[in-house]
Formats: structure tokens, sequence, C-alpha cells
């Protein structure tokens, strides 16, 4: 009977199809589902507080309108994914309580502080666009509900990295002060923008498994490498220097040859001990208990409800 259903869940995965709620499937992909999808969940409930500190200081109507929008919908692909997890047994407010217990992880890019308004548009451009090379190939990873998450993400996402090069390219065309503000931001996201790939794949635990099982398409590096190609013109074109002094292109590799990410902060920062791991996940435990009461209050509604429509 088992063997009968692993040959089937192999089957589907190695044709390229999808694995649904229902399916069979091994215990360890249900289990690393889980952990990738809660994960990037959390990411995109996290990510809404650096960019949400500026939405009150943004210099126009048409900037806060535009902040706003993005910032709602890192809430919905939260939703989104979330509702995905729950799709594999998962309970939300137990995912929620293991983010606030740091149990589970978030991506360090969100640990960094926006210490002025060309932050927004250096986490639209470089952070946006970083998730967009990550997500893309997860709109076909073999998991049905995570990948057609993905699709509507990856959307609302071109937007975001979008107006985040738009923001960047008002402001080159600005003061002298504002040229600067754009390279300050760019000096402190680019390398932390290389993190969000993941650790080397030669030290990545879950890699292997996770592209046998056509969870991820792409190793790490890959992705790291596709990114930074994407961006260096891009770079370019803004008129901004990237922070990496072994930043040139190879002709035999058909790549650009980059530098060292520092693989310390990286682990400090997953550890924990990055600039604002503490006030994030304090800004995340009070919402959730200052919220107790709506939740509850909807609950009592909808069991109000359930027993009216059972009379
Ligand atoms: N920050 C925090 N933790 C990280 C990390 C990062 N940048 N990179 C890796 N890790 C963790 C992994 O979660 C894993 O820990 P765990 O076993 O406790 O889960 C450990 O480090 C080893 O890393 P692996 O490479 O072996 O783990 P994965 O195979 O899961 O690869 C990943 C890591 C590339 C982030 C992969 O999980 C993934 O693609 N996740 C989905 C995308 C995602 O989470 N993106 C977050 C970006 S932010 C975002 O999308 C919001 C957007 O709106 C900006």
């Amino acid at each position: 009977e088992d063997g009968e259903l692993s040959g089937h869940f192999e089957r589907t995965i190695d044709r390229d199809q999808r694995i649904e709620p229902r399916d069979w499937m091994p215990d360890a992909y249900r289990a690393t589902m889980i952990r990738q999808i809660a994960q990037h969940a959390h990411s995109e409930i996290i990510g809404m507080q650096p960019e949400g500190a500026w939405i009150t200081r943004a210099p126009s109507l048409r900037r806060k309108a535009i902040l706003l929008a993005k910032v709602q919908d890192e809430a919905g692909h939260g939703l989104y994914l979330y509702a995905a997890a729950e799709t594999l047994g998962a309970d939300r407010t137990d995912l929620t309580e293991r983010l606030i217990s740091g149990a589970q992880k978030y991506s360090s890019i969100f640990n960094y502080p926006t210490l002025t308004y060309a932050d927004v548009g250096v986490i639209g451009w470089l952070v946006d666009g970083a998730a967009i090379c990550n997500q893309v190939p997860l709109c076909r990873s073999s998991y049905g509900p995570y990948a057609r998450a993905m699709i509507r993400i990856c959307k609302e996402e071109s937007f975001h990295q979008r107006q985040g090069y738009e923001l960047l390219m008002t402001m080159m065309r600005g003061t002298g002060a504002q040229r600067e503000m754009v390279q300050d931001a760019v000096n402190r996201w680019w390398w932390p923008s290389l993190m969000m790939f993941g650790p080397p794949d030669a030290e990545s635990r879950h890699t292997a498994r996770s592209m046998a099982w056509k969870i991820k398409r792409h190793t790490n590096d890959e992705l790291r490498q596709r990114f930074v190609d994407m961006t260096v013109p891009q770079a370019e074109a803004l008129g901004v220097t990237l922070p990496d002094p072994e930043l040139r292109w190879n002709p035999e590799r058909g790549h650009y040859d980059f530098g060292e990410v520092d693989w310390a902060e990286f682990r400090r920062v997953v550890g924990g001990d990055g600039p604002c791991n503490a006030e994030r996940i304090a800004v995340r435990r009070a919402a959730h208990e200052d919220g107790a009461w709506v939740r509850e209050a909807a609950a009592a509604h909808a069991a109000k409800r359930a027993r009216r429509s059972r009379h």
C-alpha cells in the first residue's frame, strides 16, 4: 500500500506535476513545505514594519498612496501563504506563536533599519527585486497551493520593484543630497540583499532535498548569481555604485564575479543578533496580543451565526 502511494508521489514529481493537499506525501515533504511556506509568510508580515515606518513620513500624497498599497500587499501575501500552510495541516495561531518565540524564522533582510526615505526605494528595487528572483521559480514548485500563491504574489512584486526603481530614478535626478541619500541606502542594503538567497549551496542543509522534490528549482547560489547579473546594469542606469570592489564582468563565465558575502554577519542576523531583531519581534508580539480581542470577537460572532443557522 505505502509502496504504491510513494510510487505515485515520485511519479507526480518526476512528471513536473503538482502535489495537492489531499495527495499522499512523505512526512518529511509535508514538514519542509510547512517550514518554508510558514517562514515565507512570516517574512511578508515582518517585512511590513521597515517600510511601514515611512508611511506617515512619505514626501508626497502619491508616494504615501504607493507605499500604503505596497505594505498592504505584503499583508495579503502573508495571508495567502498562511492559508497555503494550513492546507498541510498547520495551524495559523501556532505558526504565529513559533514566529514570536523564535522557533521559526523570517528573512534576515527585515532586521536592518530604514534610516532615510531612500531606503523605501532601495527596498523596492533590491529587496523586492531579490524576492522576484527567488519567487518566480517557486511558481513551478511541486506543491500546488504554494506555486499558485506565488503566481499571484509575483504579479504584485513586479509593481513593488518598479515603484522602488522609479522612486530612486526621481531622487537621482534631484539634488546632490538626494543622490547621496540613495548611494548611502544602496551601500547599506546591497550585501544584506544577497543574503536573502540563503547560505552557500555547500552549507545549505535543505537545498539538495528541496531540489530533488522540485520545491526549489534553482539553488541558492544560482539565484544569487542571477540577481547580481540582473541588478548590475540597473545600478549603472541609475548612476549608483554597488559597494563591492570585486564586482566585474567575467566573459569566460558569462556572469559577474563578485566578492564574498560576510557569512558571519548572516549567521549573526539569522541567529537573532541583527540590528532590529528584538524590535521586529516585540512589535509583532504586541500586535498579536493587542489584537486578541478582535480574534475572540470574530470567533464568538461566527459561533453565534453557526448556532443560529442550525435552528
Ligand atoms: N533569512 C533567514 N533565514 C534563512 C535565510 C535568510 N535570508 N536563508 C536561509 N535561512 C535559513 C533557512 O530557513 C534554514 O533554516 P531552517 O531549517 O530553520 O528553516 C537555514 O537557514 C538553512 O538554509 P537553507 O538554504 O538550507 O534553507 P532553504 O532551502 O529553506 O532556503 C530560502 C532558504 C532560499 C529562503 C528558501 O526557504 C526560500 O526560497 N523560501 C521562500 C522565499 C522566502 O522565504 N523569501 C523571503 C524573502 S522576503 C519576501 O519574500 C518578502 C518580499 O515581499 C520582499
